[in-house]
């Protein structure tokens, strides 16, 4: 095969990933647990062009570096193996907060392992996503999923687990977008500089494992208040270590308080929905069927929400027939 085309959906962490115990292999310090949605996603389409010297990498229409793409497929291809155009695009802003990384090295796994290693395992390359960046071994699965850190040095029990499929509890998500542009420090150099500098990092990474289990009952069990709770207790756990960074992180906007303290009052009006930030401004609402409508305008009259975008829960990272 020379070509492949390969769709995933982002995923929104409840219990937040933050930091990482090996960073040379990308392994997390600490387990985590997403949902992948449906309508925000990327489509990557990969060709081998045995004229390349070099990888060749279009995002959302420009030319892009193509050396973290090219880094991935030499994880796939054989050494000396042919090169490639990768084309890449995302139908939501990119690198603003909203998961672009995962959906985008899940496609990009998903298509690559399509040409190189069409047997390889859904273990195996989640493991290849996760060297990318590591919530996007959570997008390769549907619905809910956790990622569990493992202990080995060599992360072979670092292990994504699917949980229940999008069908099992058709959550909705808000997304208020109140900064489109890149974000100013990546997830990657925010968890390296908390990591070295946070004093509230330990506590931090000893408390997830308790949010874990807690988020896990509260989706076997369906408990929206449970997940409410724990989700919103990880998130803003999540951000308060990496306030307490040297200098300090601040992801969020004025705007992002605003929709923060606005999910708050609807909930407190008996509206089923709860809030989670991830590194950067926007705010990630989930709602219990037959609320996003109010919440989406309600998000959408904030002063300082730039756009609404709405998904429901969807499947894991797969090919398109060409
Ligand atoms: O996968 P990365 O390296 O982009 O890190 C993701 C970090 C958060 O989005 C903030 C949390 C998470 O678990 O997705």
């Amino acid at each position: 095969m020379n070509t492949a085309t390969a769709r995933a959906g982002a995923n929104i962490a409840l219990v937040k990933y933050w930091g990482k115990r090996d960073p040379r292999l990308n392994l997390p310090a600490a387990g985590s647990l997403s949902i992948t949605l449906a309508d925000l996603e990327t489509v990557t389409r990969i060709e081998v062009d045995q004229g390349l010297d070099a990888d060749r990498f279009e995002l959302d229409g420009r030319s892009a570096d193509p050396r973290p793409v090219a880094a991935v497929l030499d994880l796939l291809r054989p050494a000396g193996g042919p090169r490639c155009r990768v084309v890449s695009r995302n139908n939501f802003p990119t690198g603003a907060g909203l998961a672009s990384s995962a959906s985008g090295h899940a496609a990009l796994v998903v298509a690559a392992a399509a040409i190189f290693c069409p047997q390889m395992g859904s273990g195996d390359l989640a493991a290849i996503a996760r060297r990318g960046s590591g919530s996007a071994s959570r997008s390769l699965f549907g619905g809910f999923c956790q990622l569990h850190a493992g202990v080995a040095e060599d992360g072979s029990d670092c292990r994504v687990e699917g949980l229940e499929e999008a069908g099992y509890w058709p959550l909705e998500v808000v997304v208020a977008i109140t900064d489109a542009g890149p974000k100013a420090v990546s997830s990657r150099a925010g968890m390296n500089r908390t990591m070295a500098t946070s004093p509230y990092y330990p506590a931090w990474v000893a408390s997830v494992s308790a949010d874990l289990e807690r988020a896990r009952r509260a989706v076997a069990d369906r408990d929206f208040d449970e997940l409410a709770e724990v989700s919103e207790h990880s998130a803003l756990k999540m951000h308060a270590s990496a306030l307490a960074a040297q200098p300090g992180l601040l992801y969020w906007n004025a705007a992002t308080v605003a929709c923060l303290r606005r999910v708050r009052e609807l909930r407190d009006q008996g509206v089923g929905v709860f809030f989670t930030v991830d590194a950067g401004p926007q705010v990630k609402a989930v709602c219990l069927p037959g609320q996003a409508d109010r919440v989406a305008a309600s998000l959408a009259s904030i002063a300082g929400v730039e756009q609404v975008l709405r998904s429901g829960l969807g499947p894991g990272a797969r090919l398109v027939e060409s």
